[in-house]
């Protein structure tokens, strides 16, 4: 009985070690989910899926195309439910623990303290990608959502002297590239680029004191107060110089009409310098990155970030691992960083190559930090619970659509601020 239970344990031995020795020999792939589609962003990722593979790991490529990641979300909603997630999936914020309480995502943590992530992160950041003290993401970059691209030709043409700093001066140059016969404000009609244009209205006519409050501690006094009823007024004058085909484009087709001089500026995060750099064009040459107006001192953060999924696969937990550590190394946070206009999450990564809009973003960071300008971005998942989000972005796009009055947007804004 003894020596039949020996054989037994023995051969059991066997196959696995048989099992382990076959998925040793085929590469084991991570699946990485993503939403990053357009020129700038395509190159982006490949880097990752470079440095997987010079790492031995396969890529699986789950691409779901969509700026600002709603369908993304909505096909990873449903691969999660279906019991069989993605390796790792571009989440971000405060979605992180909504996902930890689900109990799907996987720890990394091993990696993190090999890696001296506590060490290398600055703490708002590291405290995002934990769920109950352990690391169950890994920070990419850091992404500036204030700013305002601009082509310095379509200015010349129609006459503008310098580039706005103030929302005075913005709007007169609007009308000017009008009367040019140019577009003024390239933007794409979907509700994301919506409030993305209205958390830097929020901003620039507010101030980060009124943003905080606002839109991210969801204060009703603020919401329903003038300046909010000023902001949408700002906003419904930026609706009068946007194009008829607006609707529906997606935002890198917007700023393509900046980078070929169709129109003269456009409201976006900096992964709009991703199409620009992809376009080889240069900053301060060919177009110019600058504060959106009245935003100055003001530094709006969103931070993408991979989280991990729980895998049985003792080998596809390995991979995840690699995975964590190559998103963390100054090699890929600096060549995915150059290619996606954002800049690196961690410390010690050389800025020698970056450019003058990055280095602009690394110290515009630091003193808005010092200087309490330093905000996270609502309309990009940083702030407040995603079905808050969603209800108050949709409160924007319909004033975007429709003839609504500020007073009525204001009105809607408080209840949509209330939502849980
Ligand atoms: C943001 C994301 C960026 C960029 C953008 C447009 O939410 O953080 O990395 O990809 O969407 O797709």
């Amino acid at each position: 009985m003894k020596s039949m239970q020996r054989v037994k344990a023995l051969a059991a031995a066997v196959s696995l070690a048989a099992a382990v020795g076959t998925a040793g020999a085929q590469q084991t792939s991570v699946e990485v989910l993503h939403w990053w589609t357009s020129g700038g962003e395509a190159k982006s990722a490949a880097e990752l899926k470079k440095m997987m593979q010079t790492r031995g790991f396969g890529w699986k490529d789950f691409a779901v195309a969509g700026g600002g990641g709603d369908a993304a979300m909505t096909a990873l909603k449903a691969r999660v439910v279906s019991g069989n997630p993605p390796t790792a999936a571009q989440i971000k914020g405060p979605s992180i623990q909504e996902w930890g309480r689900e109990g799907v995502l996987a720890s990394v943590d091993a990696a993190a303290k090999d890696g001296k992530w506590d060490d290398l992160l600055p703490p708002v950041v590291a405290n995002v990608m934990k769920f109950k003290g352990q690391y169950v993401a890994a920070p990419v970059n850091v992404h500036r959502v204030n700013w305002l691209w601009v082509n310095p030709d379509v200015l010349k043409k129609a006459g503008v002297a310098a580039a706005p700093q103030t929302w005075d001066q913005f709007f007169d140059a609007a009308a000017k590239i009008q009367k040019a016969g140019l577009i003024a404000i390239a933007h794409g009609g979907q509700p994301w680029q919506d409030a993305t244009v209205f958390e830097s209205v929020v901003l620039g006519v507010g101030g980060a004191e009124f943003y905080r409050k606002s839109l991210v501690q969801l204060d009703e006094a603020s919401i329903k107060s003038p300046t909010m009823v000023k902001a949408f007024d700002t906003l419904g004058r930026i609706k009068t110089y946007i194009d008829k085909d607006a609707p529906g484009r997606d935002w890198n087709l917007a700023t393509a009409m900046v980078i070929n001089g169709k129109a003269g500026m456009q409201f976006m995060g900096d992964w709009a310098k991703g199409e620009f750099t992809a376009a080889n064009k240069a900053p301060g040459k060919d177009y110019l990155c600058i504060n959106a107006p009245g935003t100055q001192g003001s530094f709006t953060f969103n931070i993408d970030s991979f989280v991990m999924f729980k895998q049985s696969d003792a080998n596809a937990q390995k991979a995840q691992l690699a995975l964590a550590s190559s998103i963390m190394s100054p090699e890929f946070q600096e060549v995915f960083n150059l290619n996606k206009g954002s800049i690196p999450a961690r410390a010690g990564v050389s800025r020698a190559k970056f450019d003058s809009c990055a280095t602009k973003s690394m110290d515009d960071m630091t003193a808005s930090n010092k200087g309490g300008g330093l905000v996270p971005s609502f309309a990009h998942g940083m702030a407040i619970p995603s079905s808050t989000q969603g209800a108050i972005v949709d409160v924007v796009a319909r004033f975007m659509n429709s003839n609504m009055t500020s007073q009525q947007a204001v009105d809607a804004l408080v209840k949509a601020s209330k939502v849980k």
